[in-house]
């Protein structure tokens, strides 16, 4: 049966859902469906949600509210998709924010999903919340699809998380662990390289556990091989895990020119207790000594983190261990976060000492010393030769584009739409923001 609505796709939450959404698009395609201009005019507004924090949440329902309102009367469908519809799906029908949801097993699958919602509206509204049920994320016809930039694509290895930090929602929505076969995985790779995508960013919550449940090839060969296929002229991979990030991995990028020299290690905290207490699995100069040893062997790279402050019971002097950890290590980038208490998970029932304003506070304090950092470590890329992969126009300027260099920071260079997808050399002259910006040598 073919439908011929049309929908649009909104996406929140971290790449893994972005993936998603690509291969919603396809799935909405193949099933007859249009994209719309826009969310307002579609019939099928589609929300692939992130559940991580409380305020992630709340902002996609308010969102969703808000469209609901401005488009009463007409006949819209309101789907919800992703990690939120996985966690309150049941609450978001009963309370008339949704029309139906999925969970992120099987988002891949929504077209043929939302036909037979169609065909009998006051059924199935309530689907795939089978954790058993996952259907694949690897599927040769994305390499077409137009709704994604031509020259990359996500490609995701894993799926859920075995790791179970104690204040961490993601296992519980996205389930235990599941390797996708390699022999699959690089078959898919040399596909999109063979129809012309360039660069590929291999996703899961921790890749370096790539293979941990299945006897398949672990995670620096995976990667090795996928960087070995002729015609991919960047490799990027999210996230790795301090506890498992292997010298292995780093002899691998050394090795090839073409994998990202930006890694992100997320730290979490810089105090042992609290890293105890979050149940990360390693200790602040373990991190240390990781940072260490990716500067002896990588001589040109860049570190960006995830951090949360006030974790329950972490006191003042705990936080500015933090702030210890990240003067000394002086990451590139840092993503901040205020501790969100999420049902389920085995922080919850640990007791919050601190209010909410302190936890804001912690945050600002954070915020504002790592953004002198970045500004600085921004300011010592100047004279230096970077190389980039152009993405799109500037939005200031029709004669500039922009693009991300192989340390992952933002550059802004002349050029024309010819030169998006490609990959160039750039001398840094400036920095512009928080981007770098530069003239081309090649
Ligand atoms: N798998 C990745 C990313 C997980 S979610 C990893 O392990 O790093 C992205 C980030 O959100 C986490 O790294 C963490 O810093 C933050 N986060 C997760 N749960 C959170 C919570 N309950 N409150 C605040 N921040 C949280
Ligand atoms: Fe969550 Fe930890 Fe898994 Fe990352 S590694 S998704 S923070 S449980
Ligand atoms: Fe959010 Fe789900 Fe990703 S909770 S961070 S969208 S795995």
């Amino acid at each position: 049966m073919s439908l011929k609505k049309t929908y649009y796709i909104e996406t929140f939450g971290c790449q893994m859902n972005k993936n998603d959404s690509e291969l919603m698009a396809l799935s909405m395609l193949e099933h007859g469906f249009e994209p719309a201009e826009d969310l307002e005019h579609a019939e099928i507004a589609l929300f692939n949600t992130c559940s991580v924090r409380e305020h992630a949440e709340n902002r996609v329902i308010s969102r969703i509210r808000s469209h609901r309102k401005k488009t009463r009367g007409h006949d819209r469908v309101t789907v919800v998709a992703g990690c939120m519809a996985q966690r309150i799906g049941t609450e978001l029908i009963e309370s008339g924010i949704a029309d139906m949801v999925v969970g992120p097993y099987q988002s891949p699958e929504i077209g043929r999903l939302i036909v037979s919602h169609f065909m009998d509206r006051s059924r199935d509204r309530f689907l795939s919340q089978d954790t058993d049920d996952l259907s694949p994320r690897i599927n040769l016809r994305l390499s077409a699809i137009r709704d994604a930039p031509p020259w990359h694509r996500w490609v995701t290895i894993t799926h859920g998380c075995d790791n179970n930090c104690s204040y961490c929602i993601v296992p519980l929505v996205r389930g235990r662990l599941i390797s996708f076969k390699s022999a699959t995985i690089l078959e898919y790779i040399r596909h999109l390289a063979a129809n012309g995508i360039r660069e590929i960013t291999l996703l899961g919550q921790n890749v370096n556990q790539y293979g941990a449940d299945s006897s398949d090839l672990p995670f620096h060969k995976l990667l090795e091989a996928a960087a070995g296929i002729e015609g991919i002229e960047r490799m990027n991979f999210l996230t790795s895990h301090p506890k498992d990030f292997s010298v292995d991995i780093l002899l691998v990028i050394r090795d090839h020119p073409n994998i990202s020299r930006s890694i992100h290690l997320p730290l979490q905290s810089g105090s042992d207790r609290v890293l105890g207490l979050m149940s990360r699995g390693y200790t602040r100069s373990q991190y240390l000594s990781l940072v260490e040893q990716i500067r002896n062997r990588l001589p040109s790279h860049s570190l960006s983190t995830d951090i949360i402050v006030g974790f329950p019971g972490e006191t003042e002097s705990e936080f500015e261990q933090t702030l210890a950890a990240a003067e000394q290590i002086r990451f590139d980038d840092a993503y901040t976060y205020a501790y969100s208490q999420r049902r389920g998970t085995p922080a919850y029932s640990m007791a919050e000492s601190i209010t909410r304003e302190e936890k804001v506070g912690r945050l600002k304090r954070l915020i504002a010393l790592q953004r002198s950092i970045s500004r600085r470590k921004l300011d010592e890329k100047i004279d230096r030769v970077e190389e980039a992969i152009i993405e799109r126009l500037s939005r200031k300027s029709s004669e500039e584009v922009m693009g991300r260099t192989f340390l992952n920071h933002v550059v802004i260079t002349p050029g024309t739409k010819q030169d998006i997808g490609k990959r160039v050399k750039v001398r840094i002259q400036g920095v512009r923001g928080t981007a770098l910006q530069g003239t081309r040598i090649a």
